[in-house]
């Protein structure tokens, strides 16, 4: 059973930078959420360059050397991309945890040519910089409060995975992605779940159903992350917009690879509970 804590989650990258946010920061395709609790500082995903993240973070006054550990949301180079970069400036021994899938090898077919979207670096190389990686095996609590969901299940059958996001499998063959590694996180506060995505590769409604049985919390107070709404189909992105809407949450924060036009569809359709999010927005949960 988690216990109830306020926990500050602070967008580091995205792809869209307000108006509203103070002068001097950096957008690029992709993301990553710094995540303060009383004690500890997490780091979820660390975009695709290092540069927006390094940037940003200073820029917010958020100090990276004080991160205690690392969380990777899926294999995607948008999400794992800083590692290099952010390991080279934090010189020091970090836990990395993600799923035992996160170095698989993953490729677009979205243009005419076929190319890589994995992670870039190898395993040895990160390790020699100082990543310690944890590989989780179930949902694992980093704090009394906050949960990594580990693999997500499937709870509905109109939330379809990305059929040209492509993986290798043992025999080398190209097949569409199943995104195993996919992970998001879980707050618990006052009863009510939070939840953190990278891309939601499985599915944002899947995602929120498995932290609602896992945490047993029965509202939902925030959603915040990339929904990969933008690519779904027309039908996905209506019924996932129903099953939100019966989900009730109290505020939606889709960033990412939600993209414009399903960001501006989701706020008219959730009305005052979207918050138009980007760099800097900040969630207490
Ligand atoms: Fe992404
Ligand atoms: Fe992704």
């Amino acid at each position: 059973m988690l216990i109830n804590s306020s926990t500050k989650i602070t967008i580091l990258v995205d792809n869209i930078i307000l108006s509203s946010s103070p002068a001097n920061l950096l957008a690029e395709h992709g993301f990553s959420a710094l995540i303060e609790t009383d004690r500890e500082t997490f780091l979820y995903d660390t975009g695709s360059s290092g540069l927006a993240l390094l940037n940003n973070a200073h820029r917010l006054k958020k100090d990276l050397k004080e991160v205690d550990a690392i969380i990777l949301s899926h294999n995607h180079s948008d999400h794992t991309g800083g590692l290099l970069t952010l390991l080279d400036y934090l010189r020091k021994d970090i836990k990395i945890y993600a799923h035992k899938s996160i170095f698989k090898k993953t490729f677009s077919s979205k243009t005419k040519k076929t190319t890589f979207i994995g992670m870039p670096f190898a395993k040895d190389m990160l390790e020699s910089l100082g990543a310690d990686f944890v590989f989780l095996e179930s949902p694992t609590k980093i704090k009394e409060n906050i949960l990594l969901s580990y693999q997500i299940d499937a709870s509905n059958n109109f939330e379809i995975t990305d059929q040209k996001l492509l993986k290798l499998d043992t025999n080398t063959h190209l097949v569409p992605d199943t995104f195993e590694e996919d992970m998001s996180i879980y707050f618990k506060s006052n009863d009510k779940l939070s939840v953190l995505t990278g891309c939601a590769h499985k599915g944002v409604i899947n995602i929120i159903e498995q932290g609602k049985r896992l945490t047993e919390c029965k509202k939902l107070d925030a959603v915040i992350g990339g929904s990969h709404l933008g690519s779904a189909s027309k039908e996905q992105q209506d019924q996932t917009i129903d099953a939100l809407k019966i989900l009730d949450p109290e505020r939606v924060g889709f960033v990412h690879c939600t993209g414009l036009q399903m960001i501006s569809r989701c706020a008219n359709e959730l009305k005052e509970k979207f918050v138009f999010s980007g760099v800097g927005s900040t969630f207490e949960v």
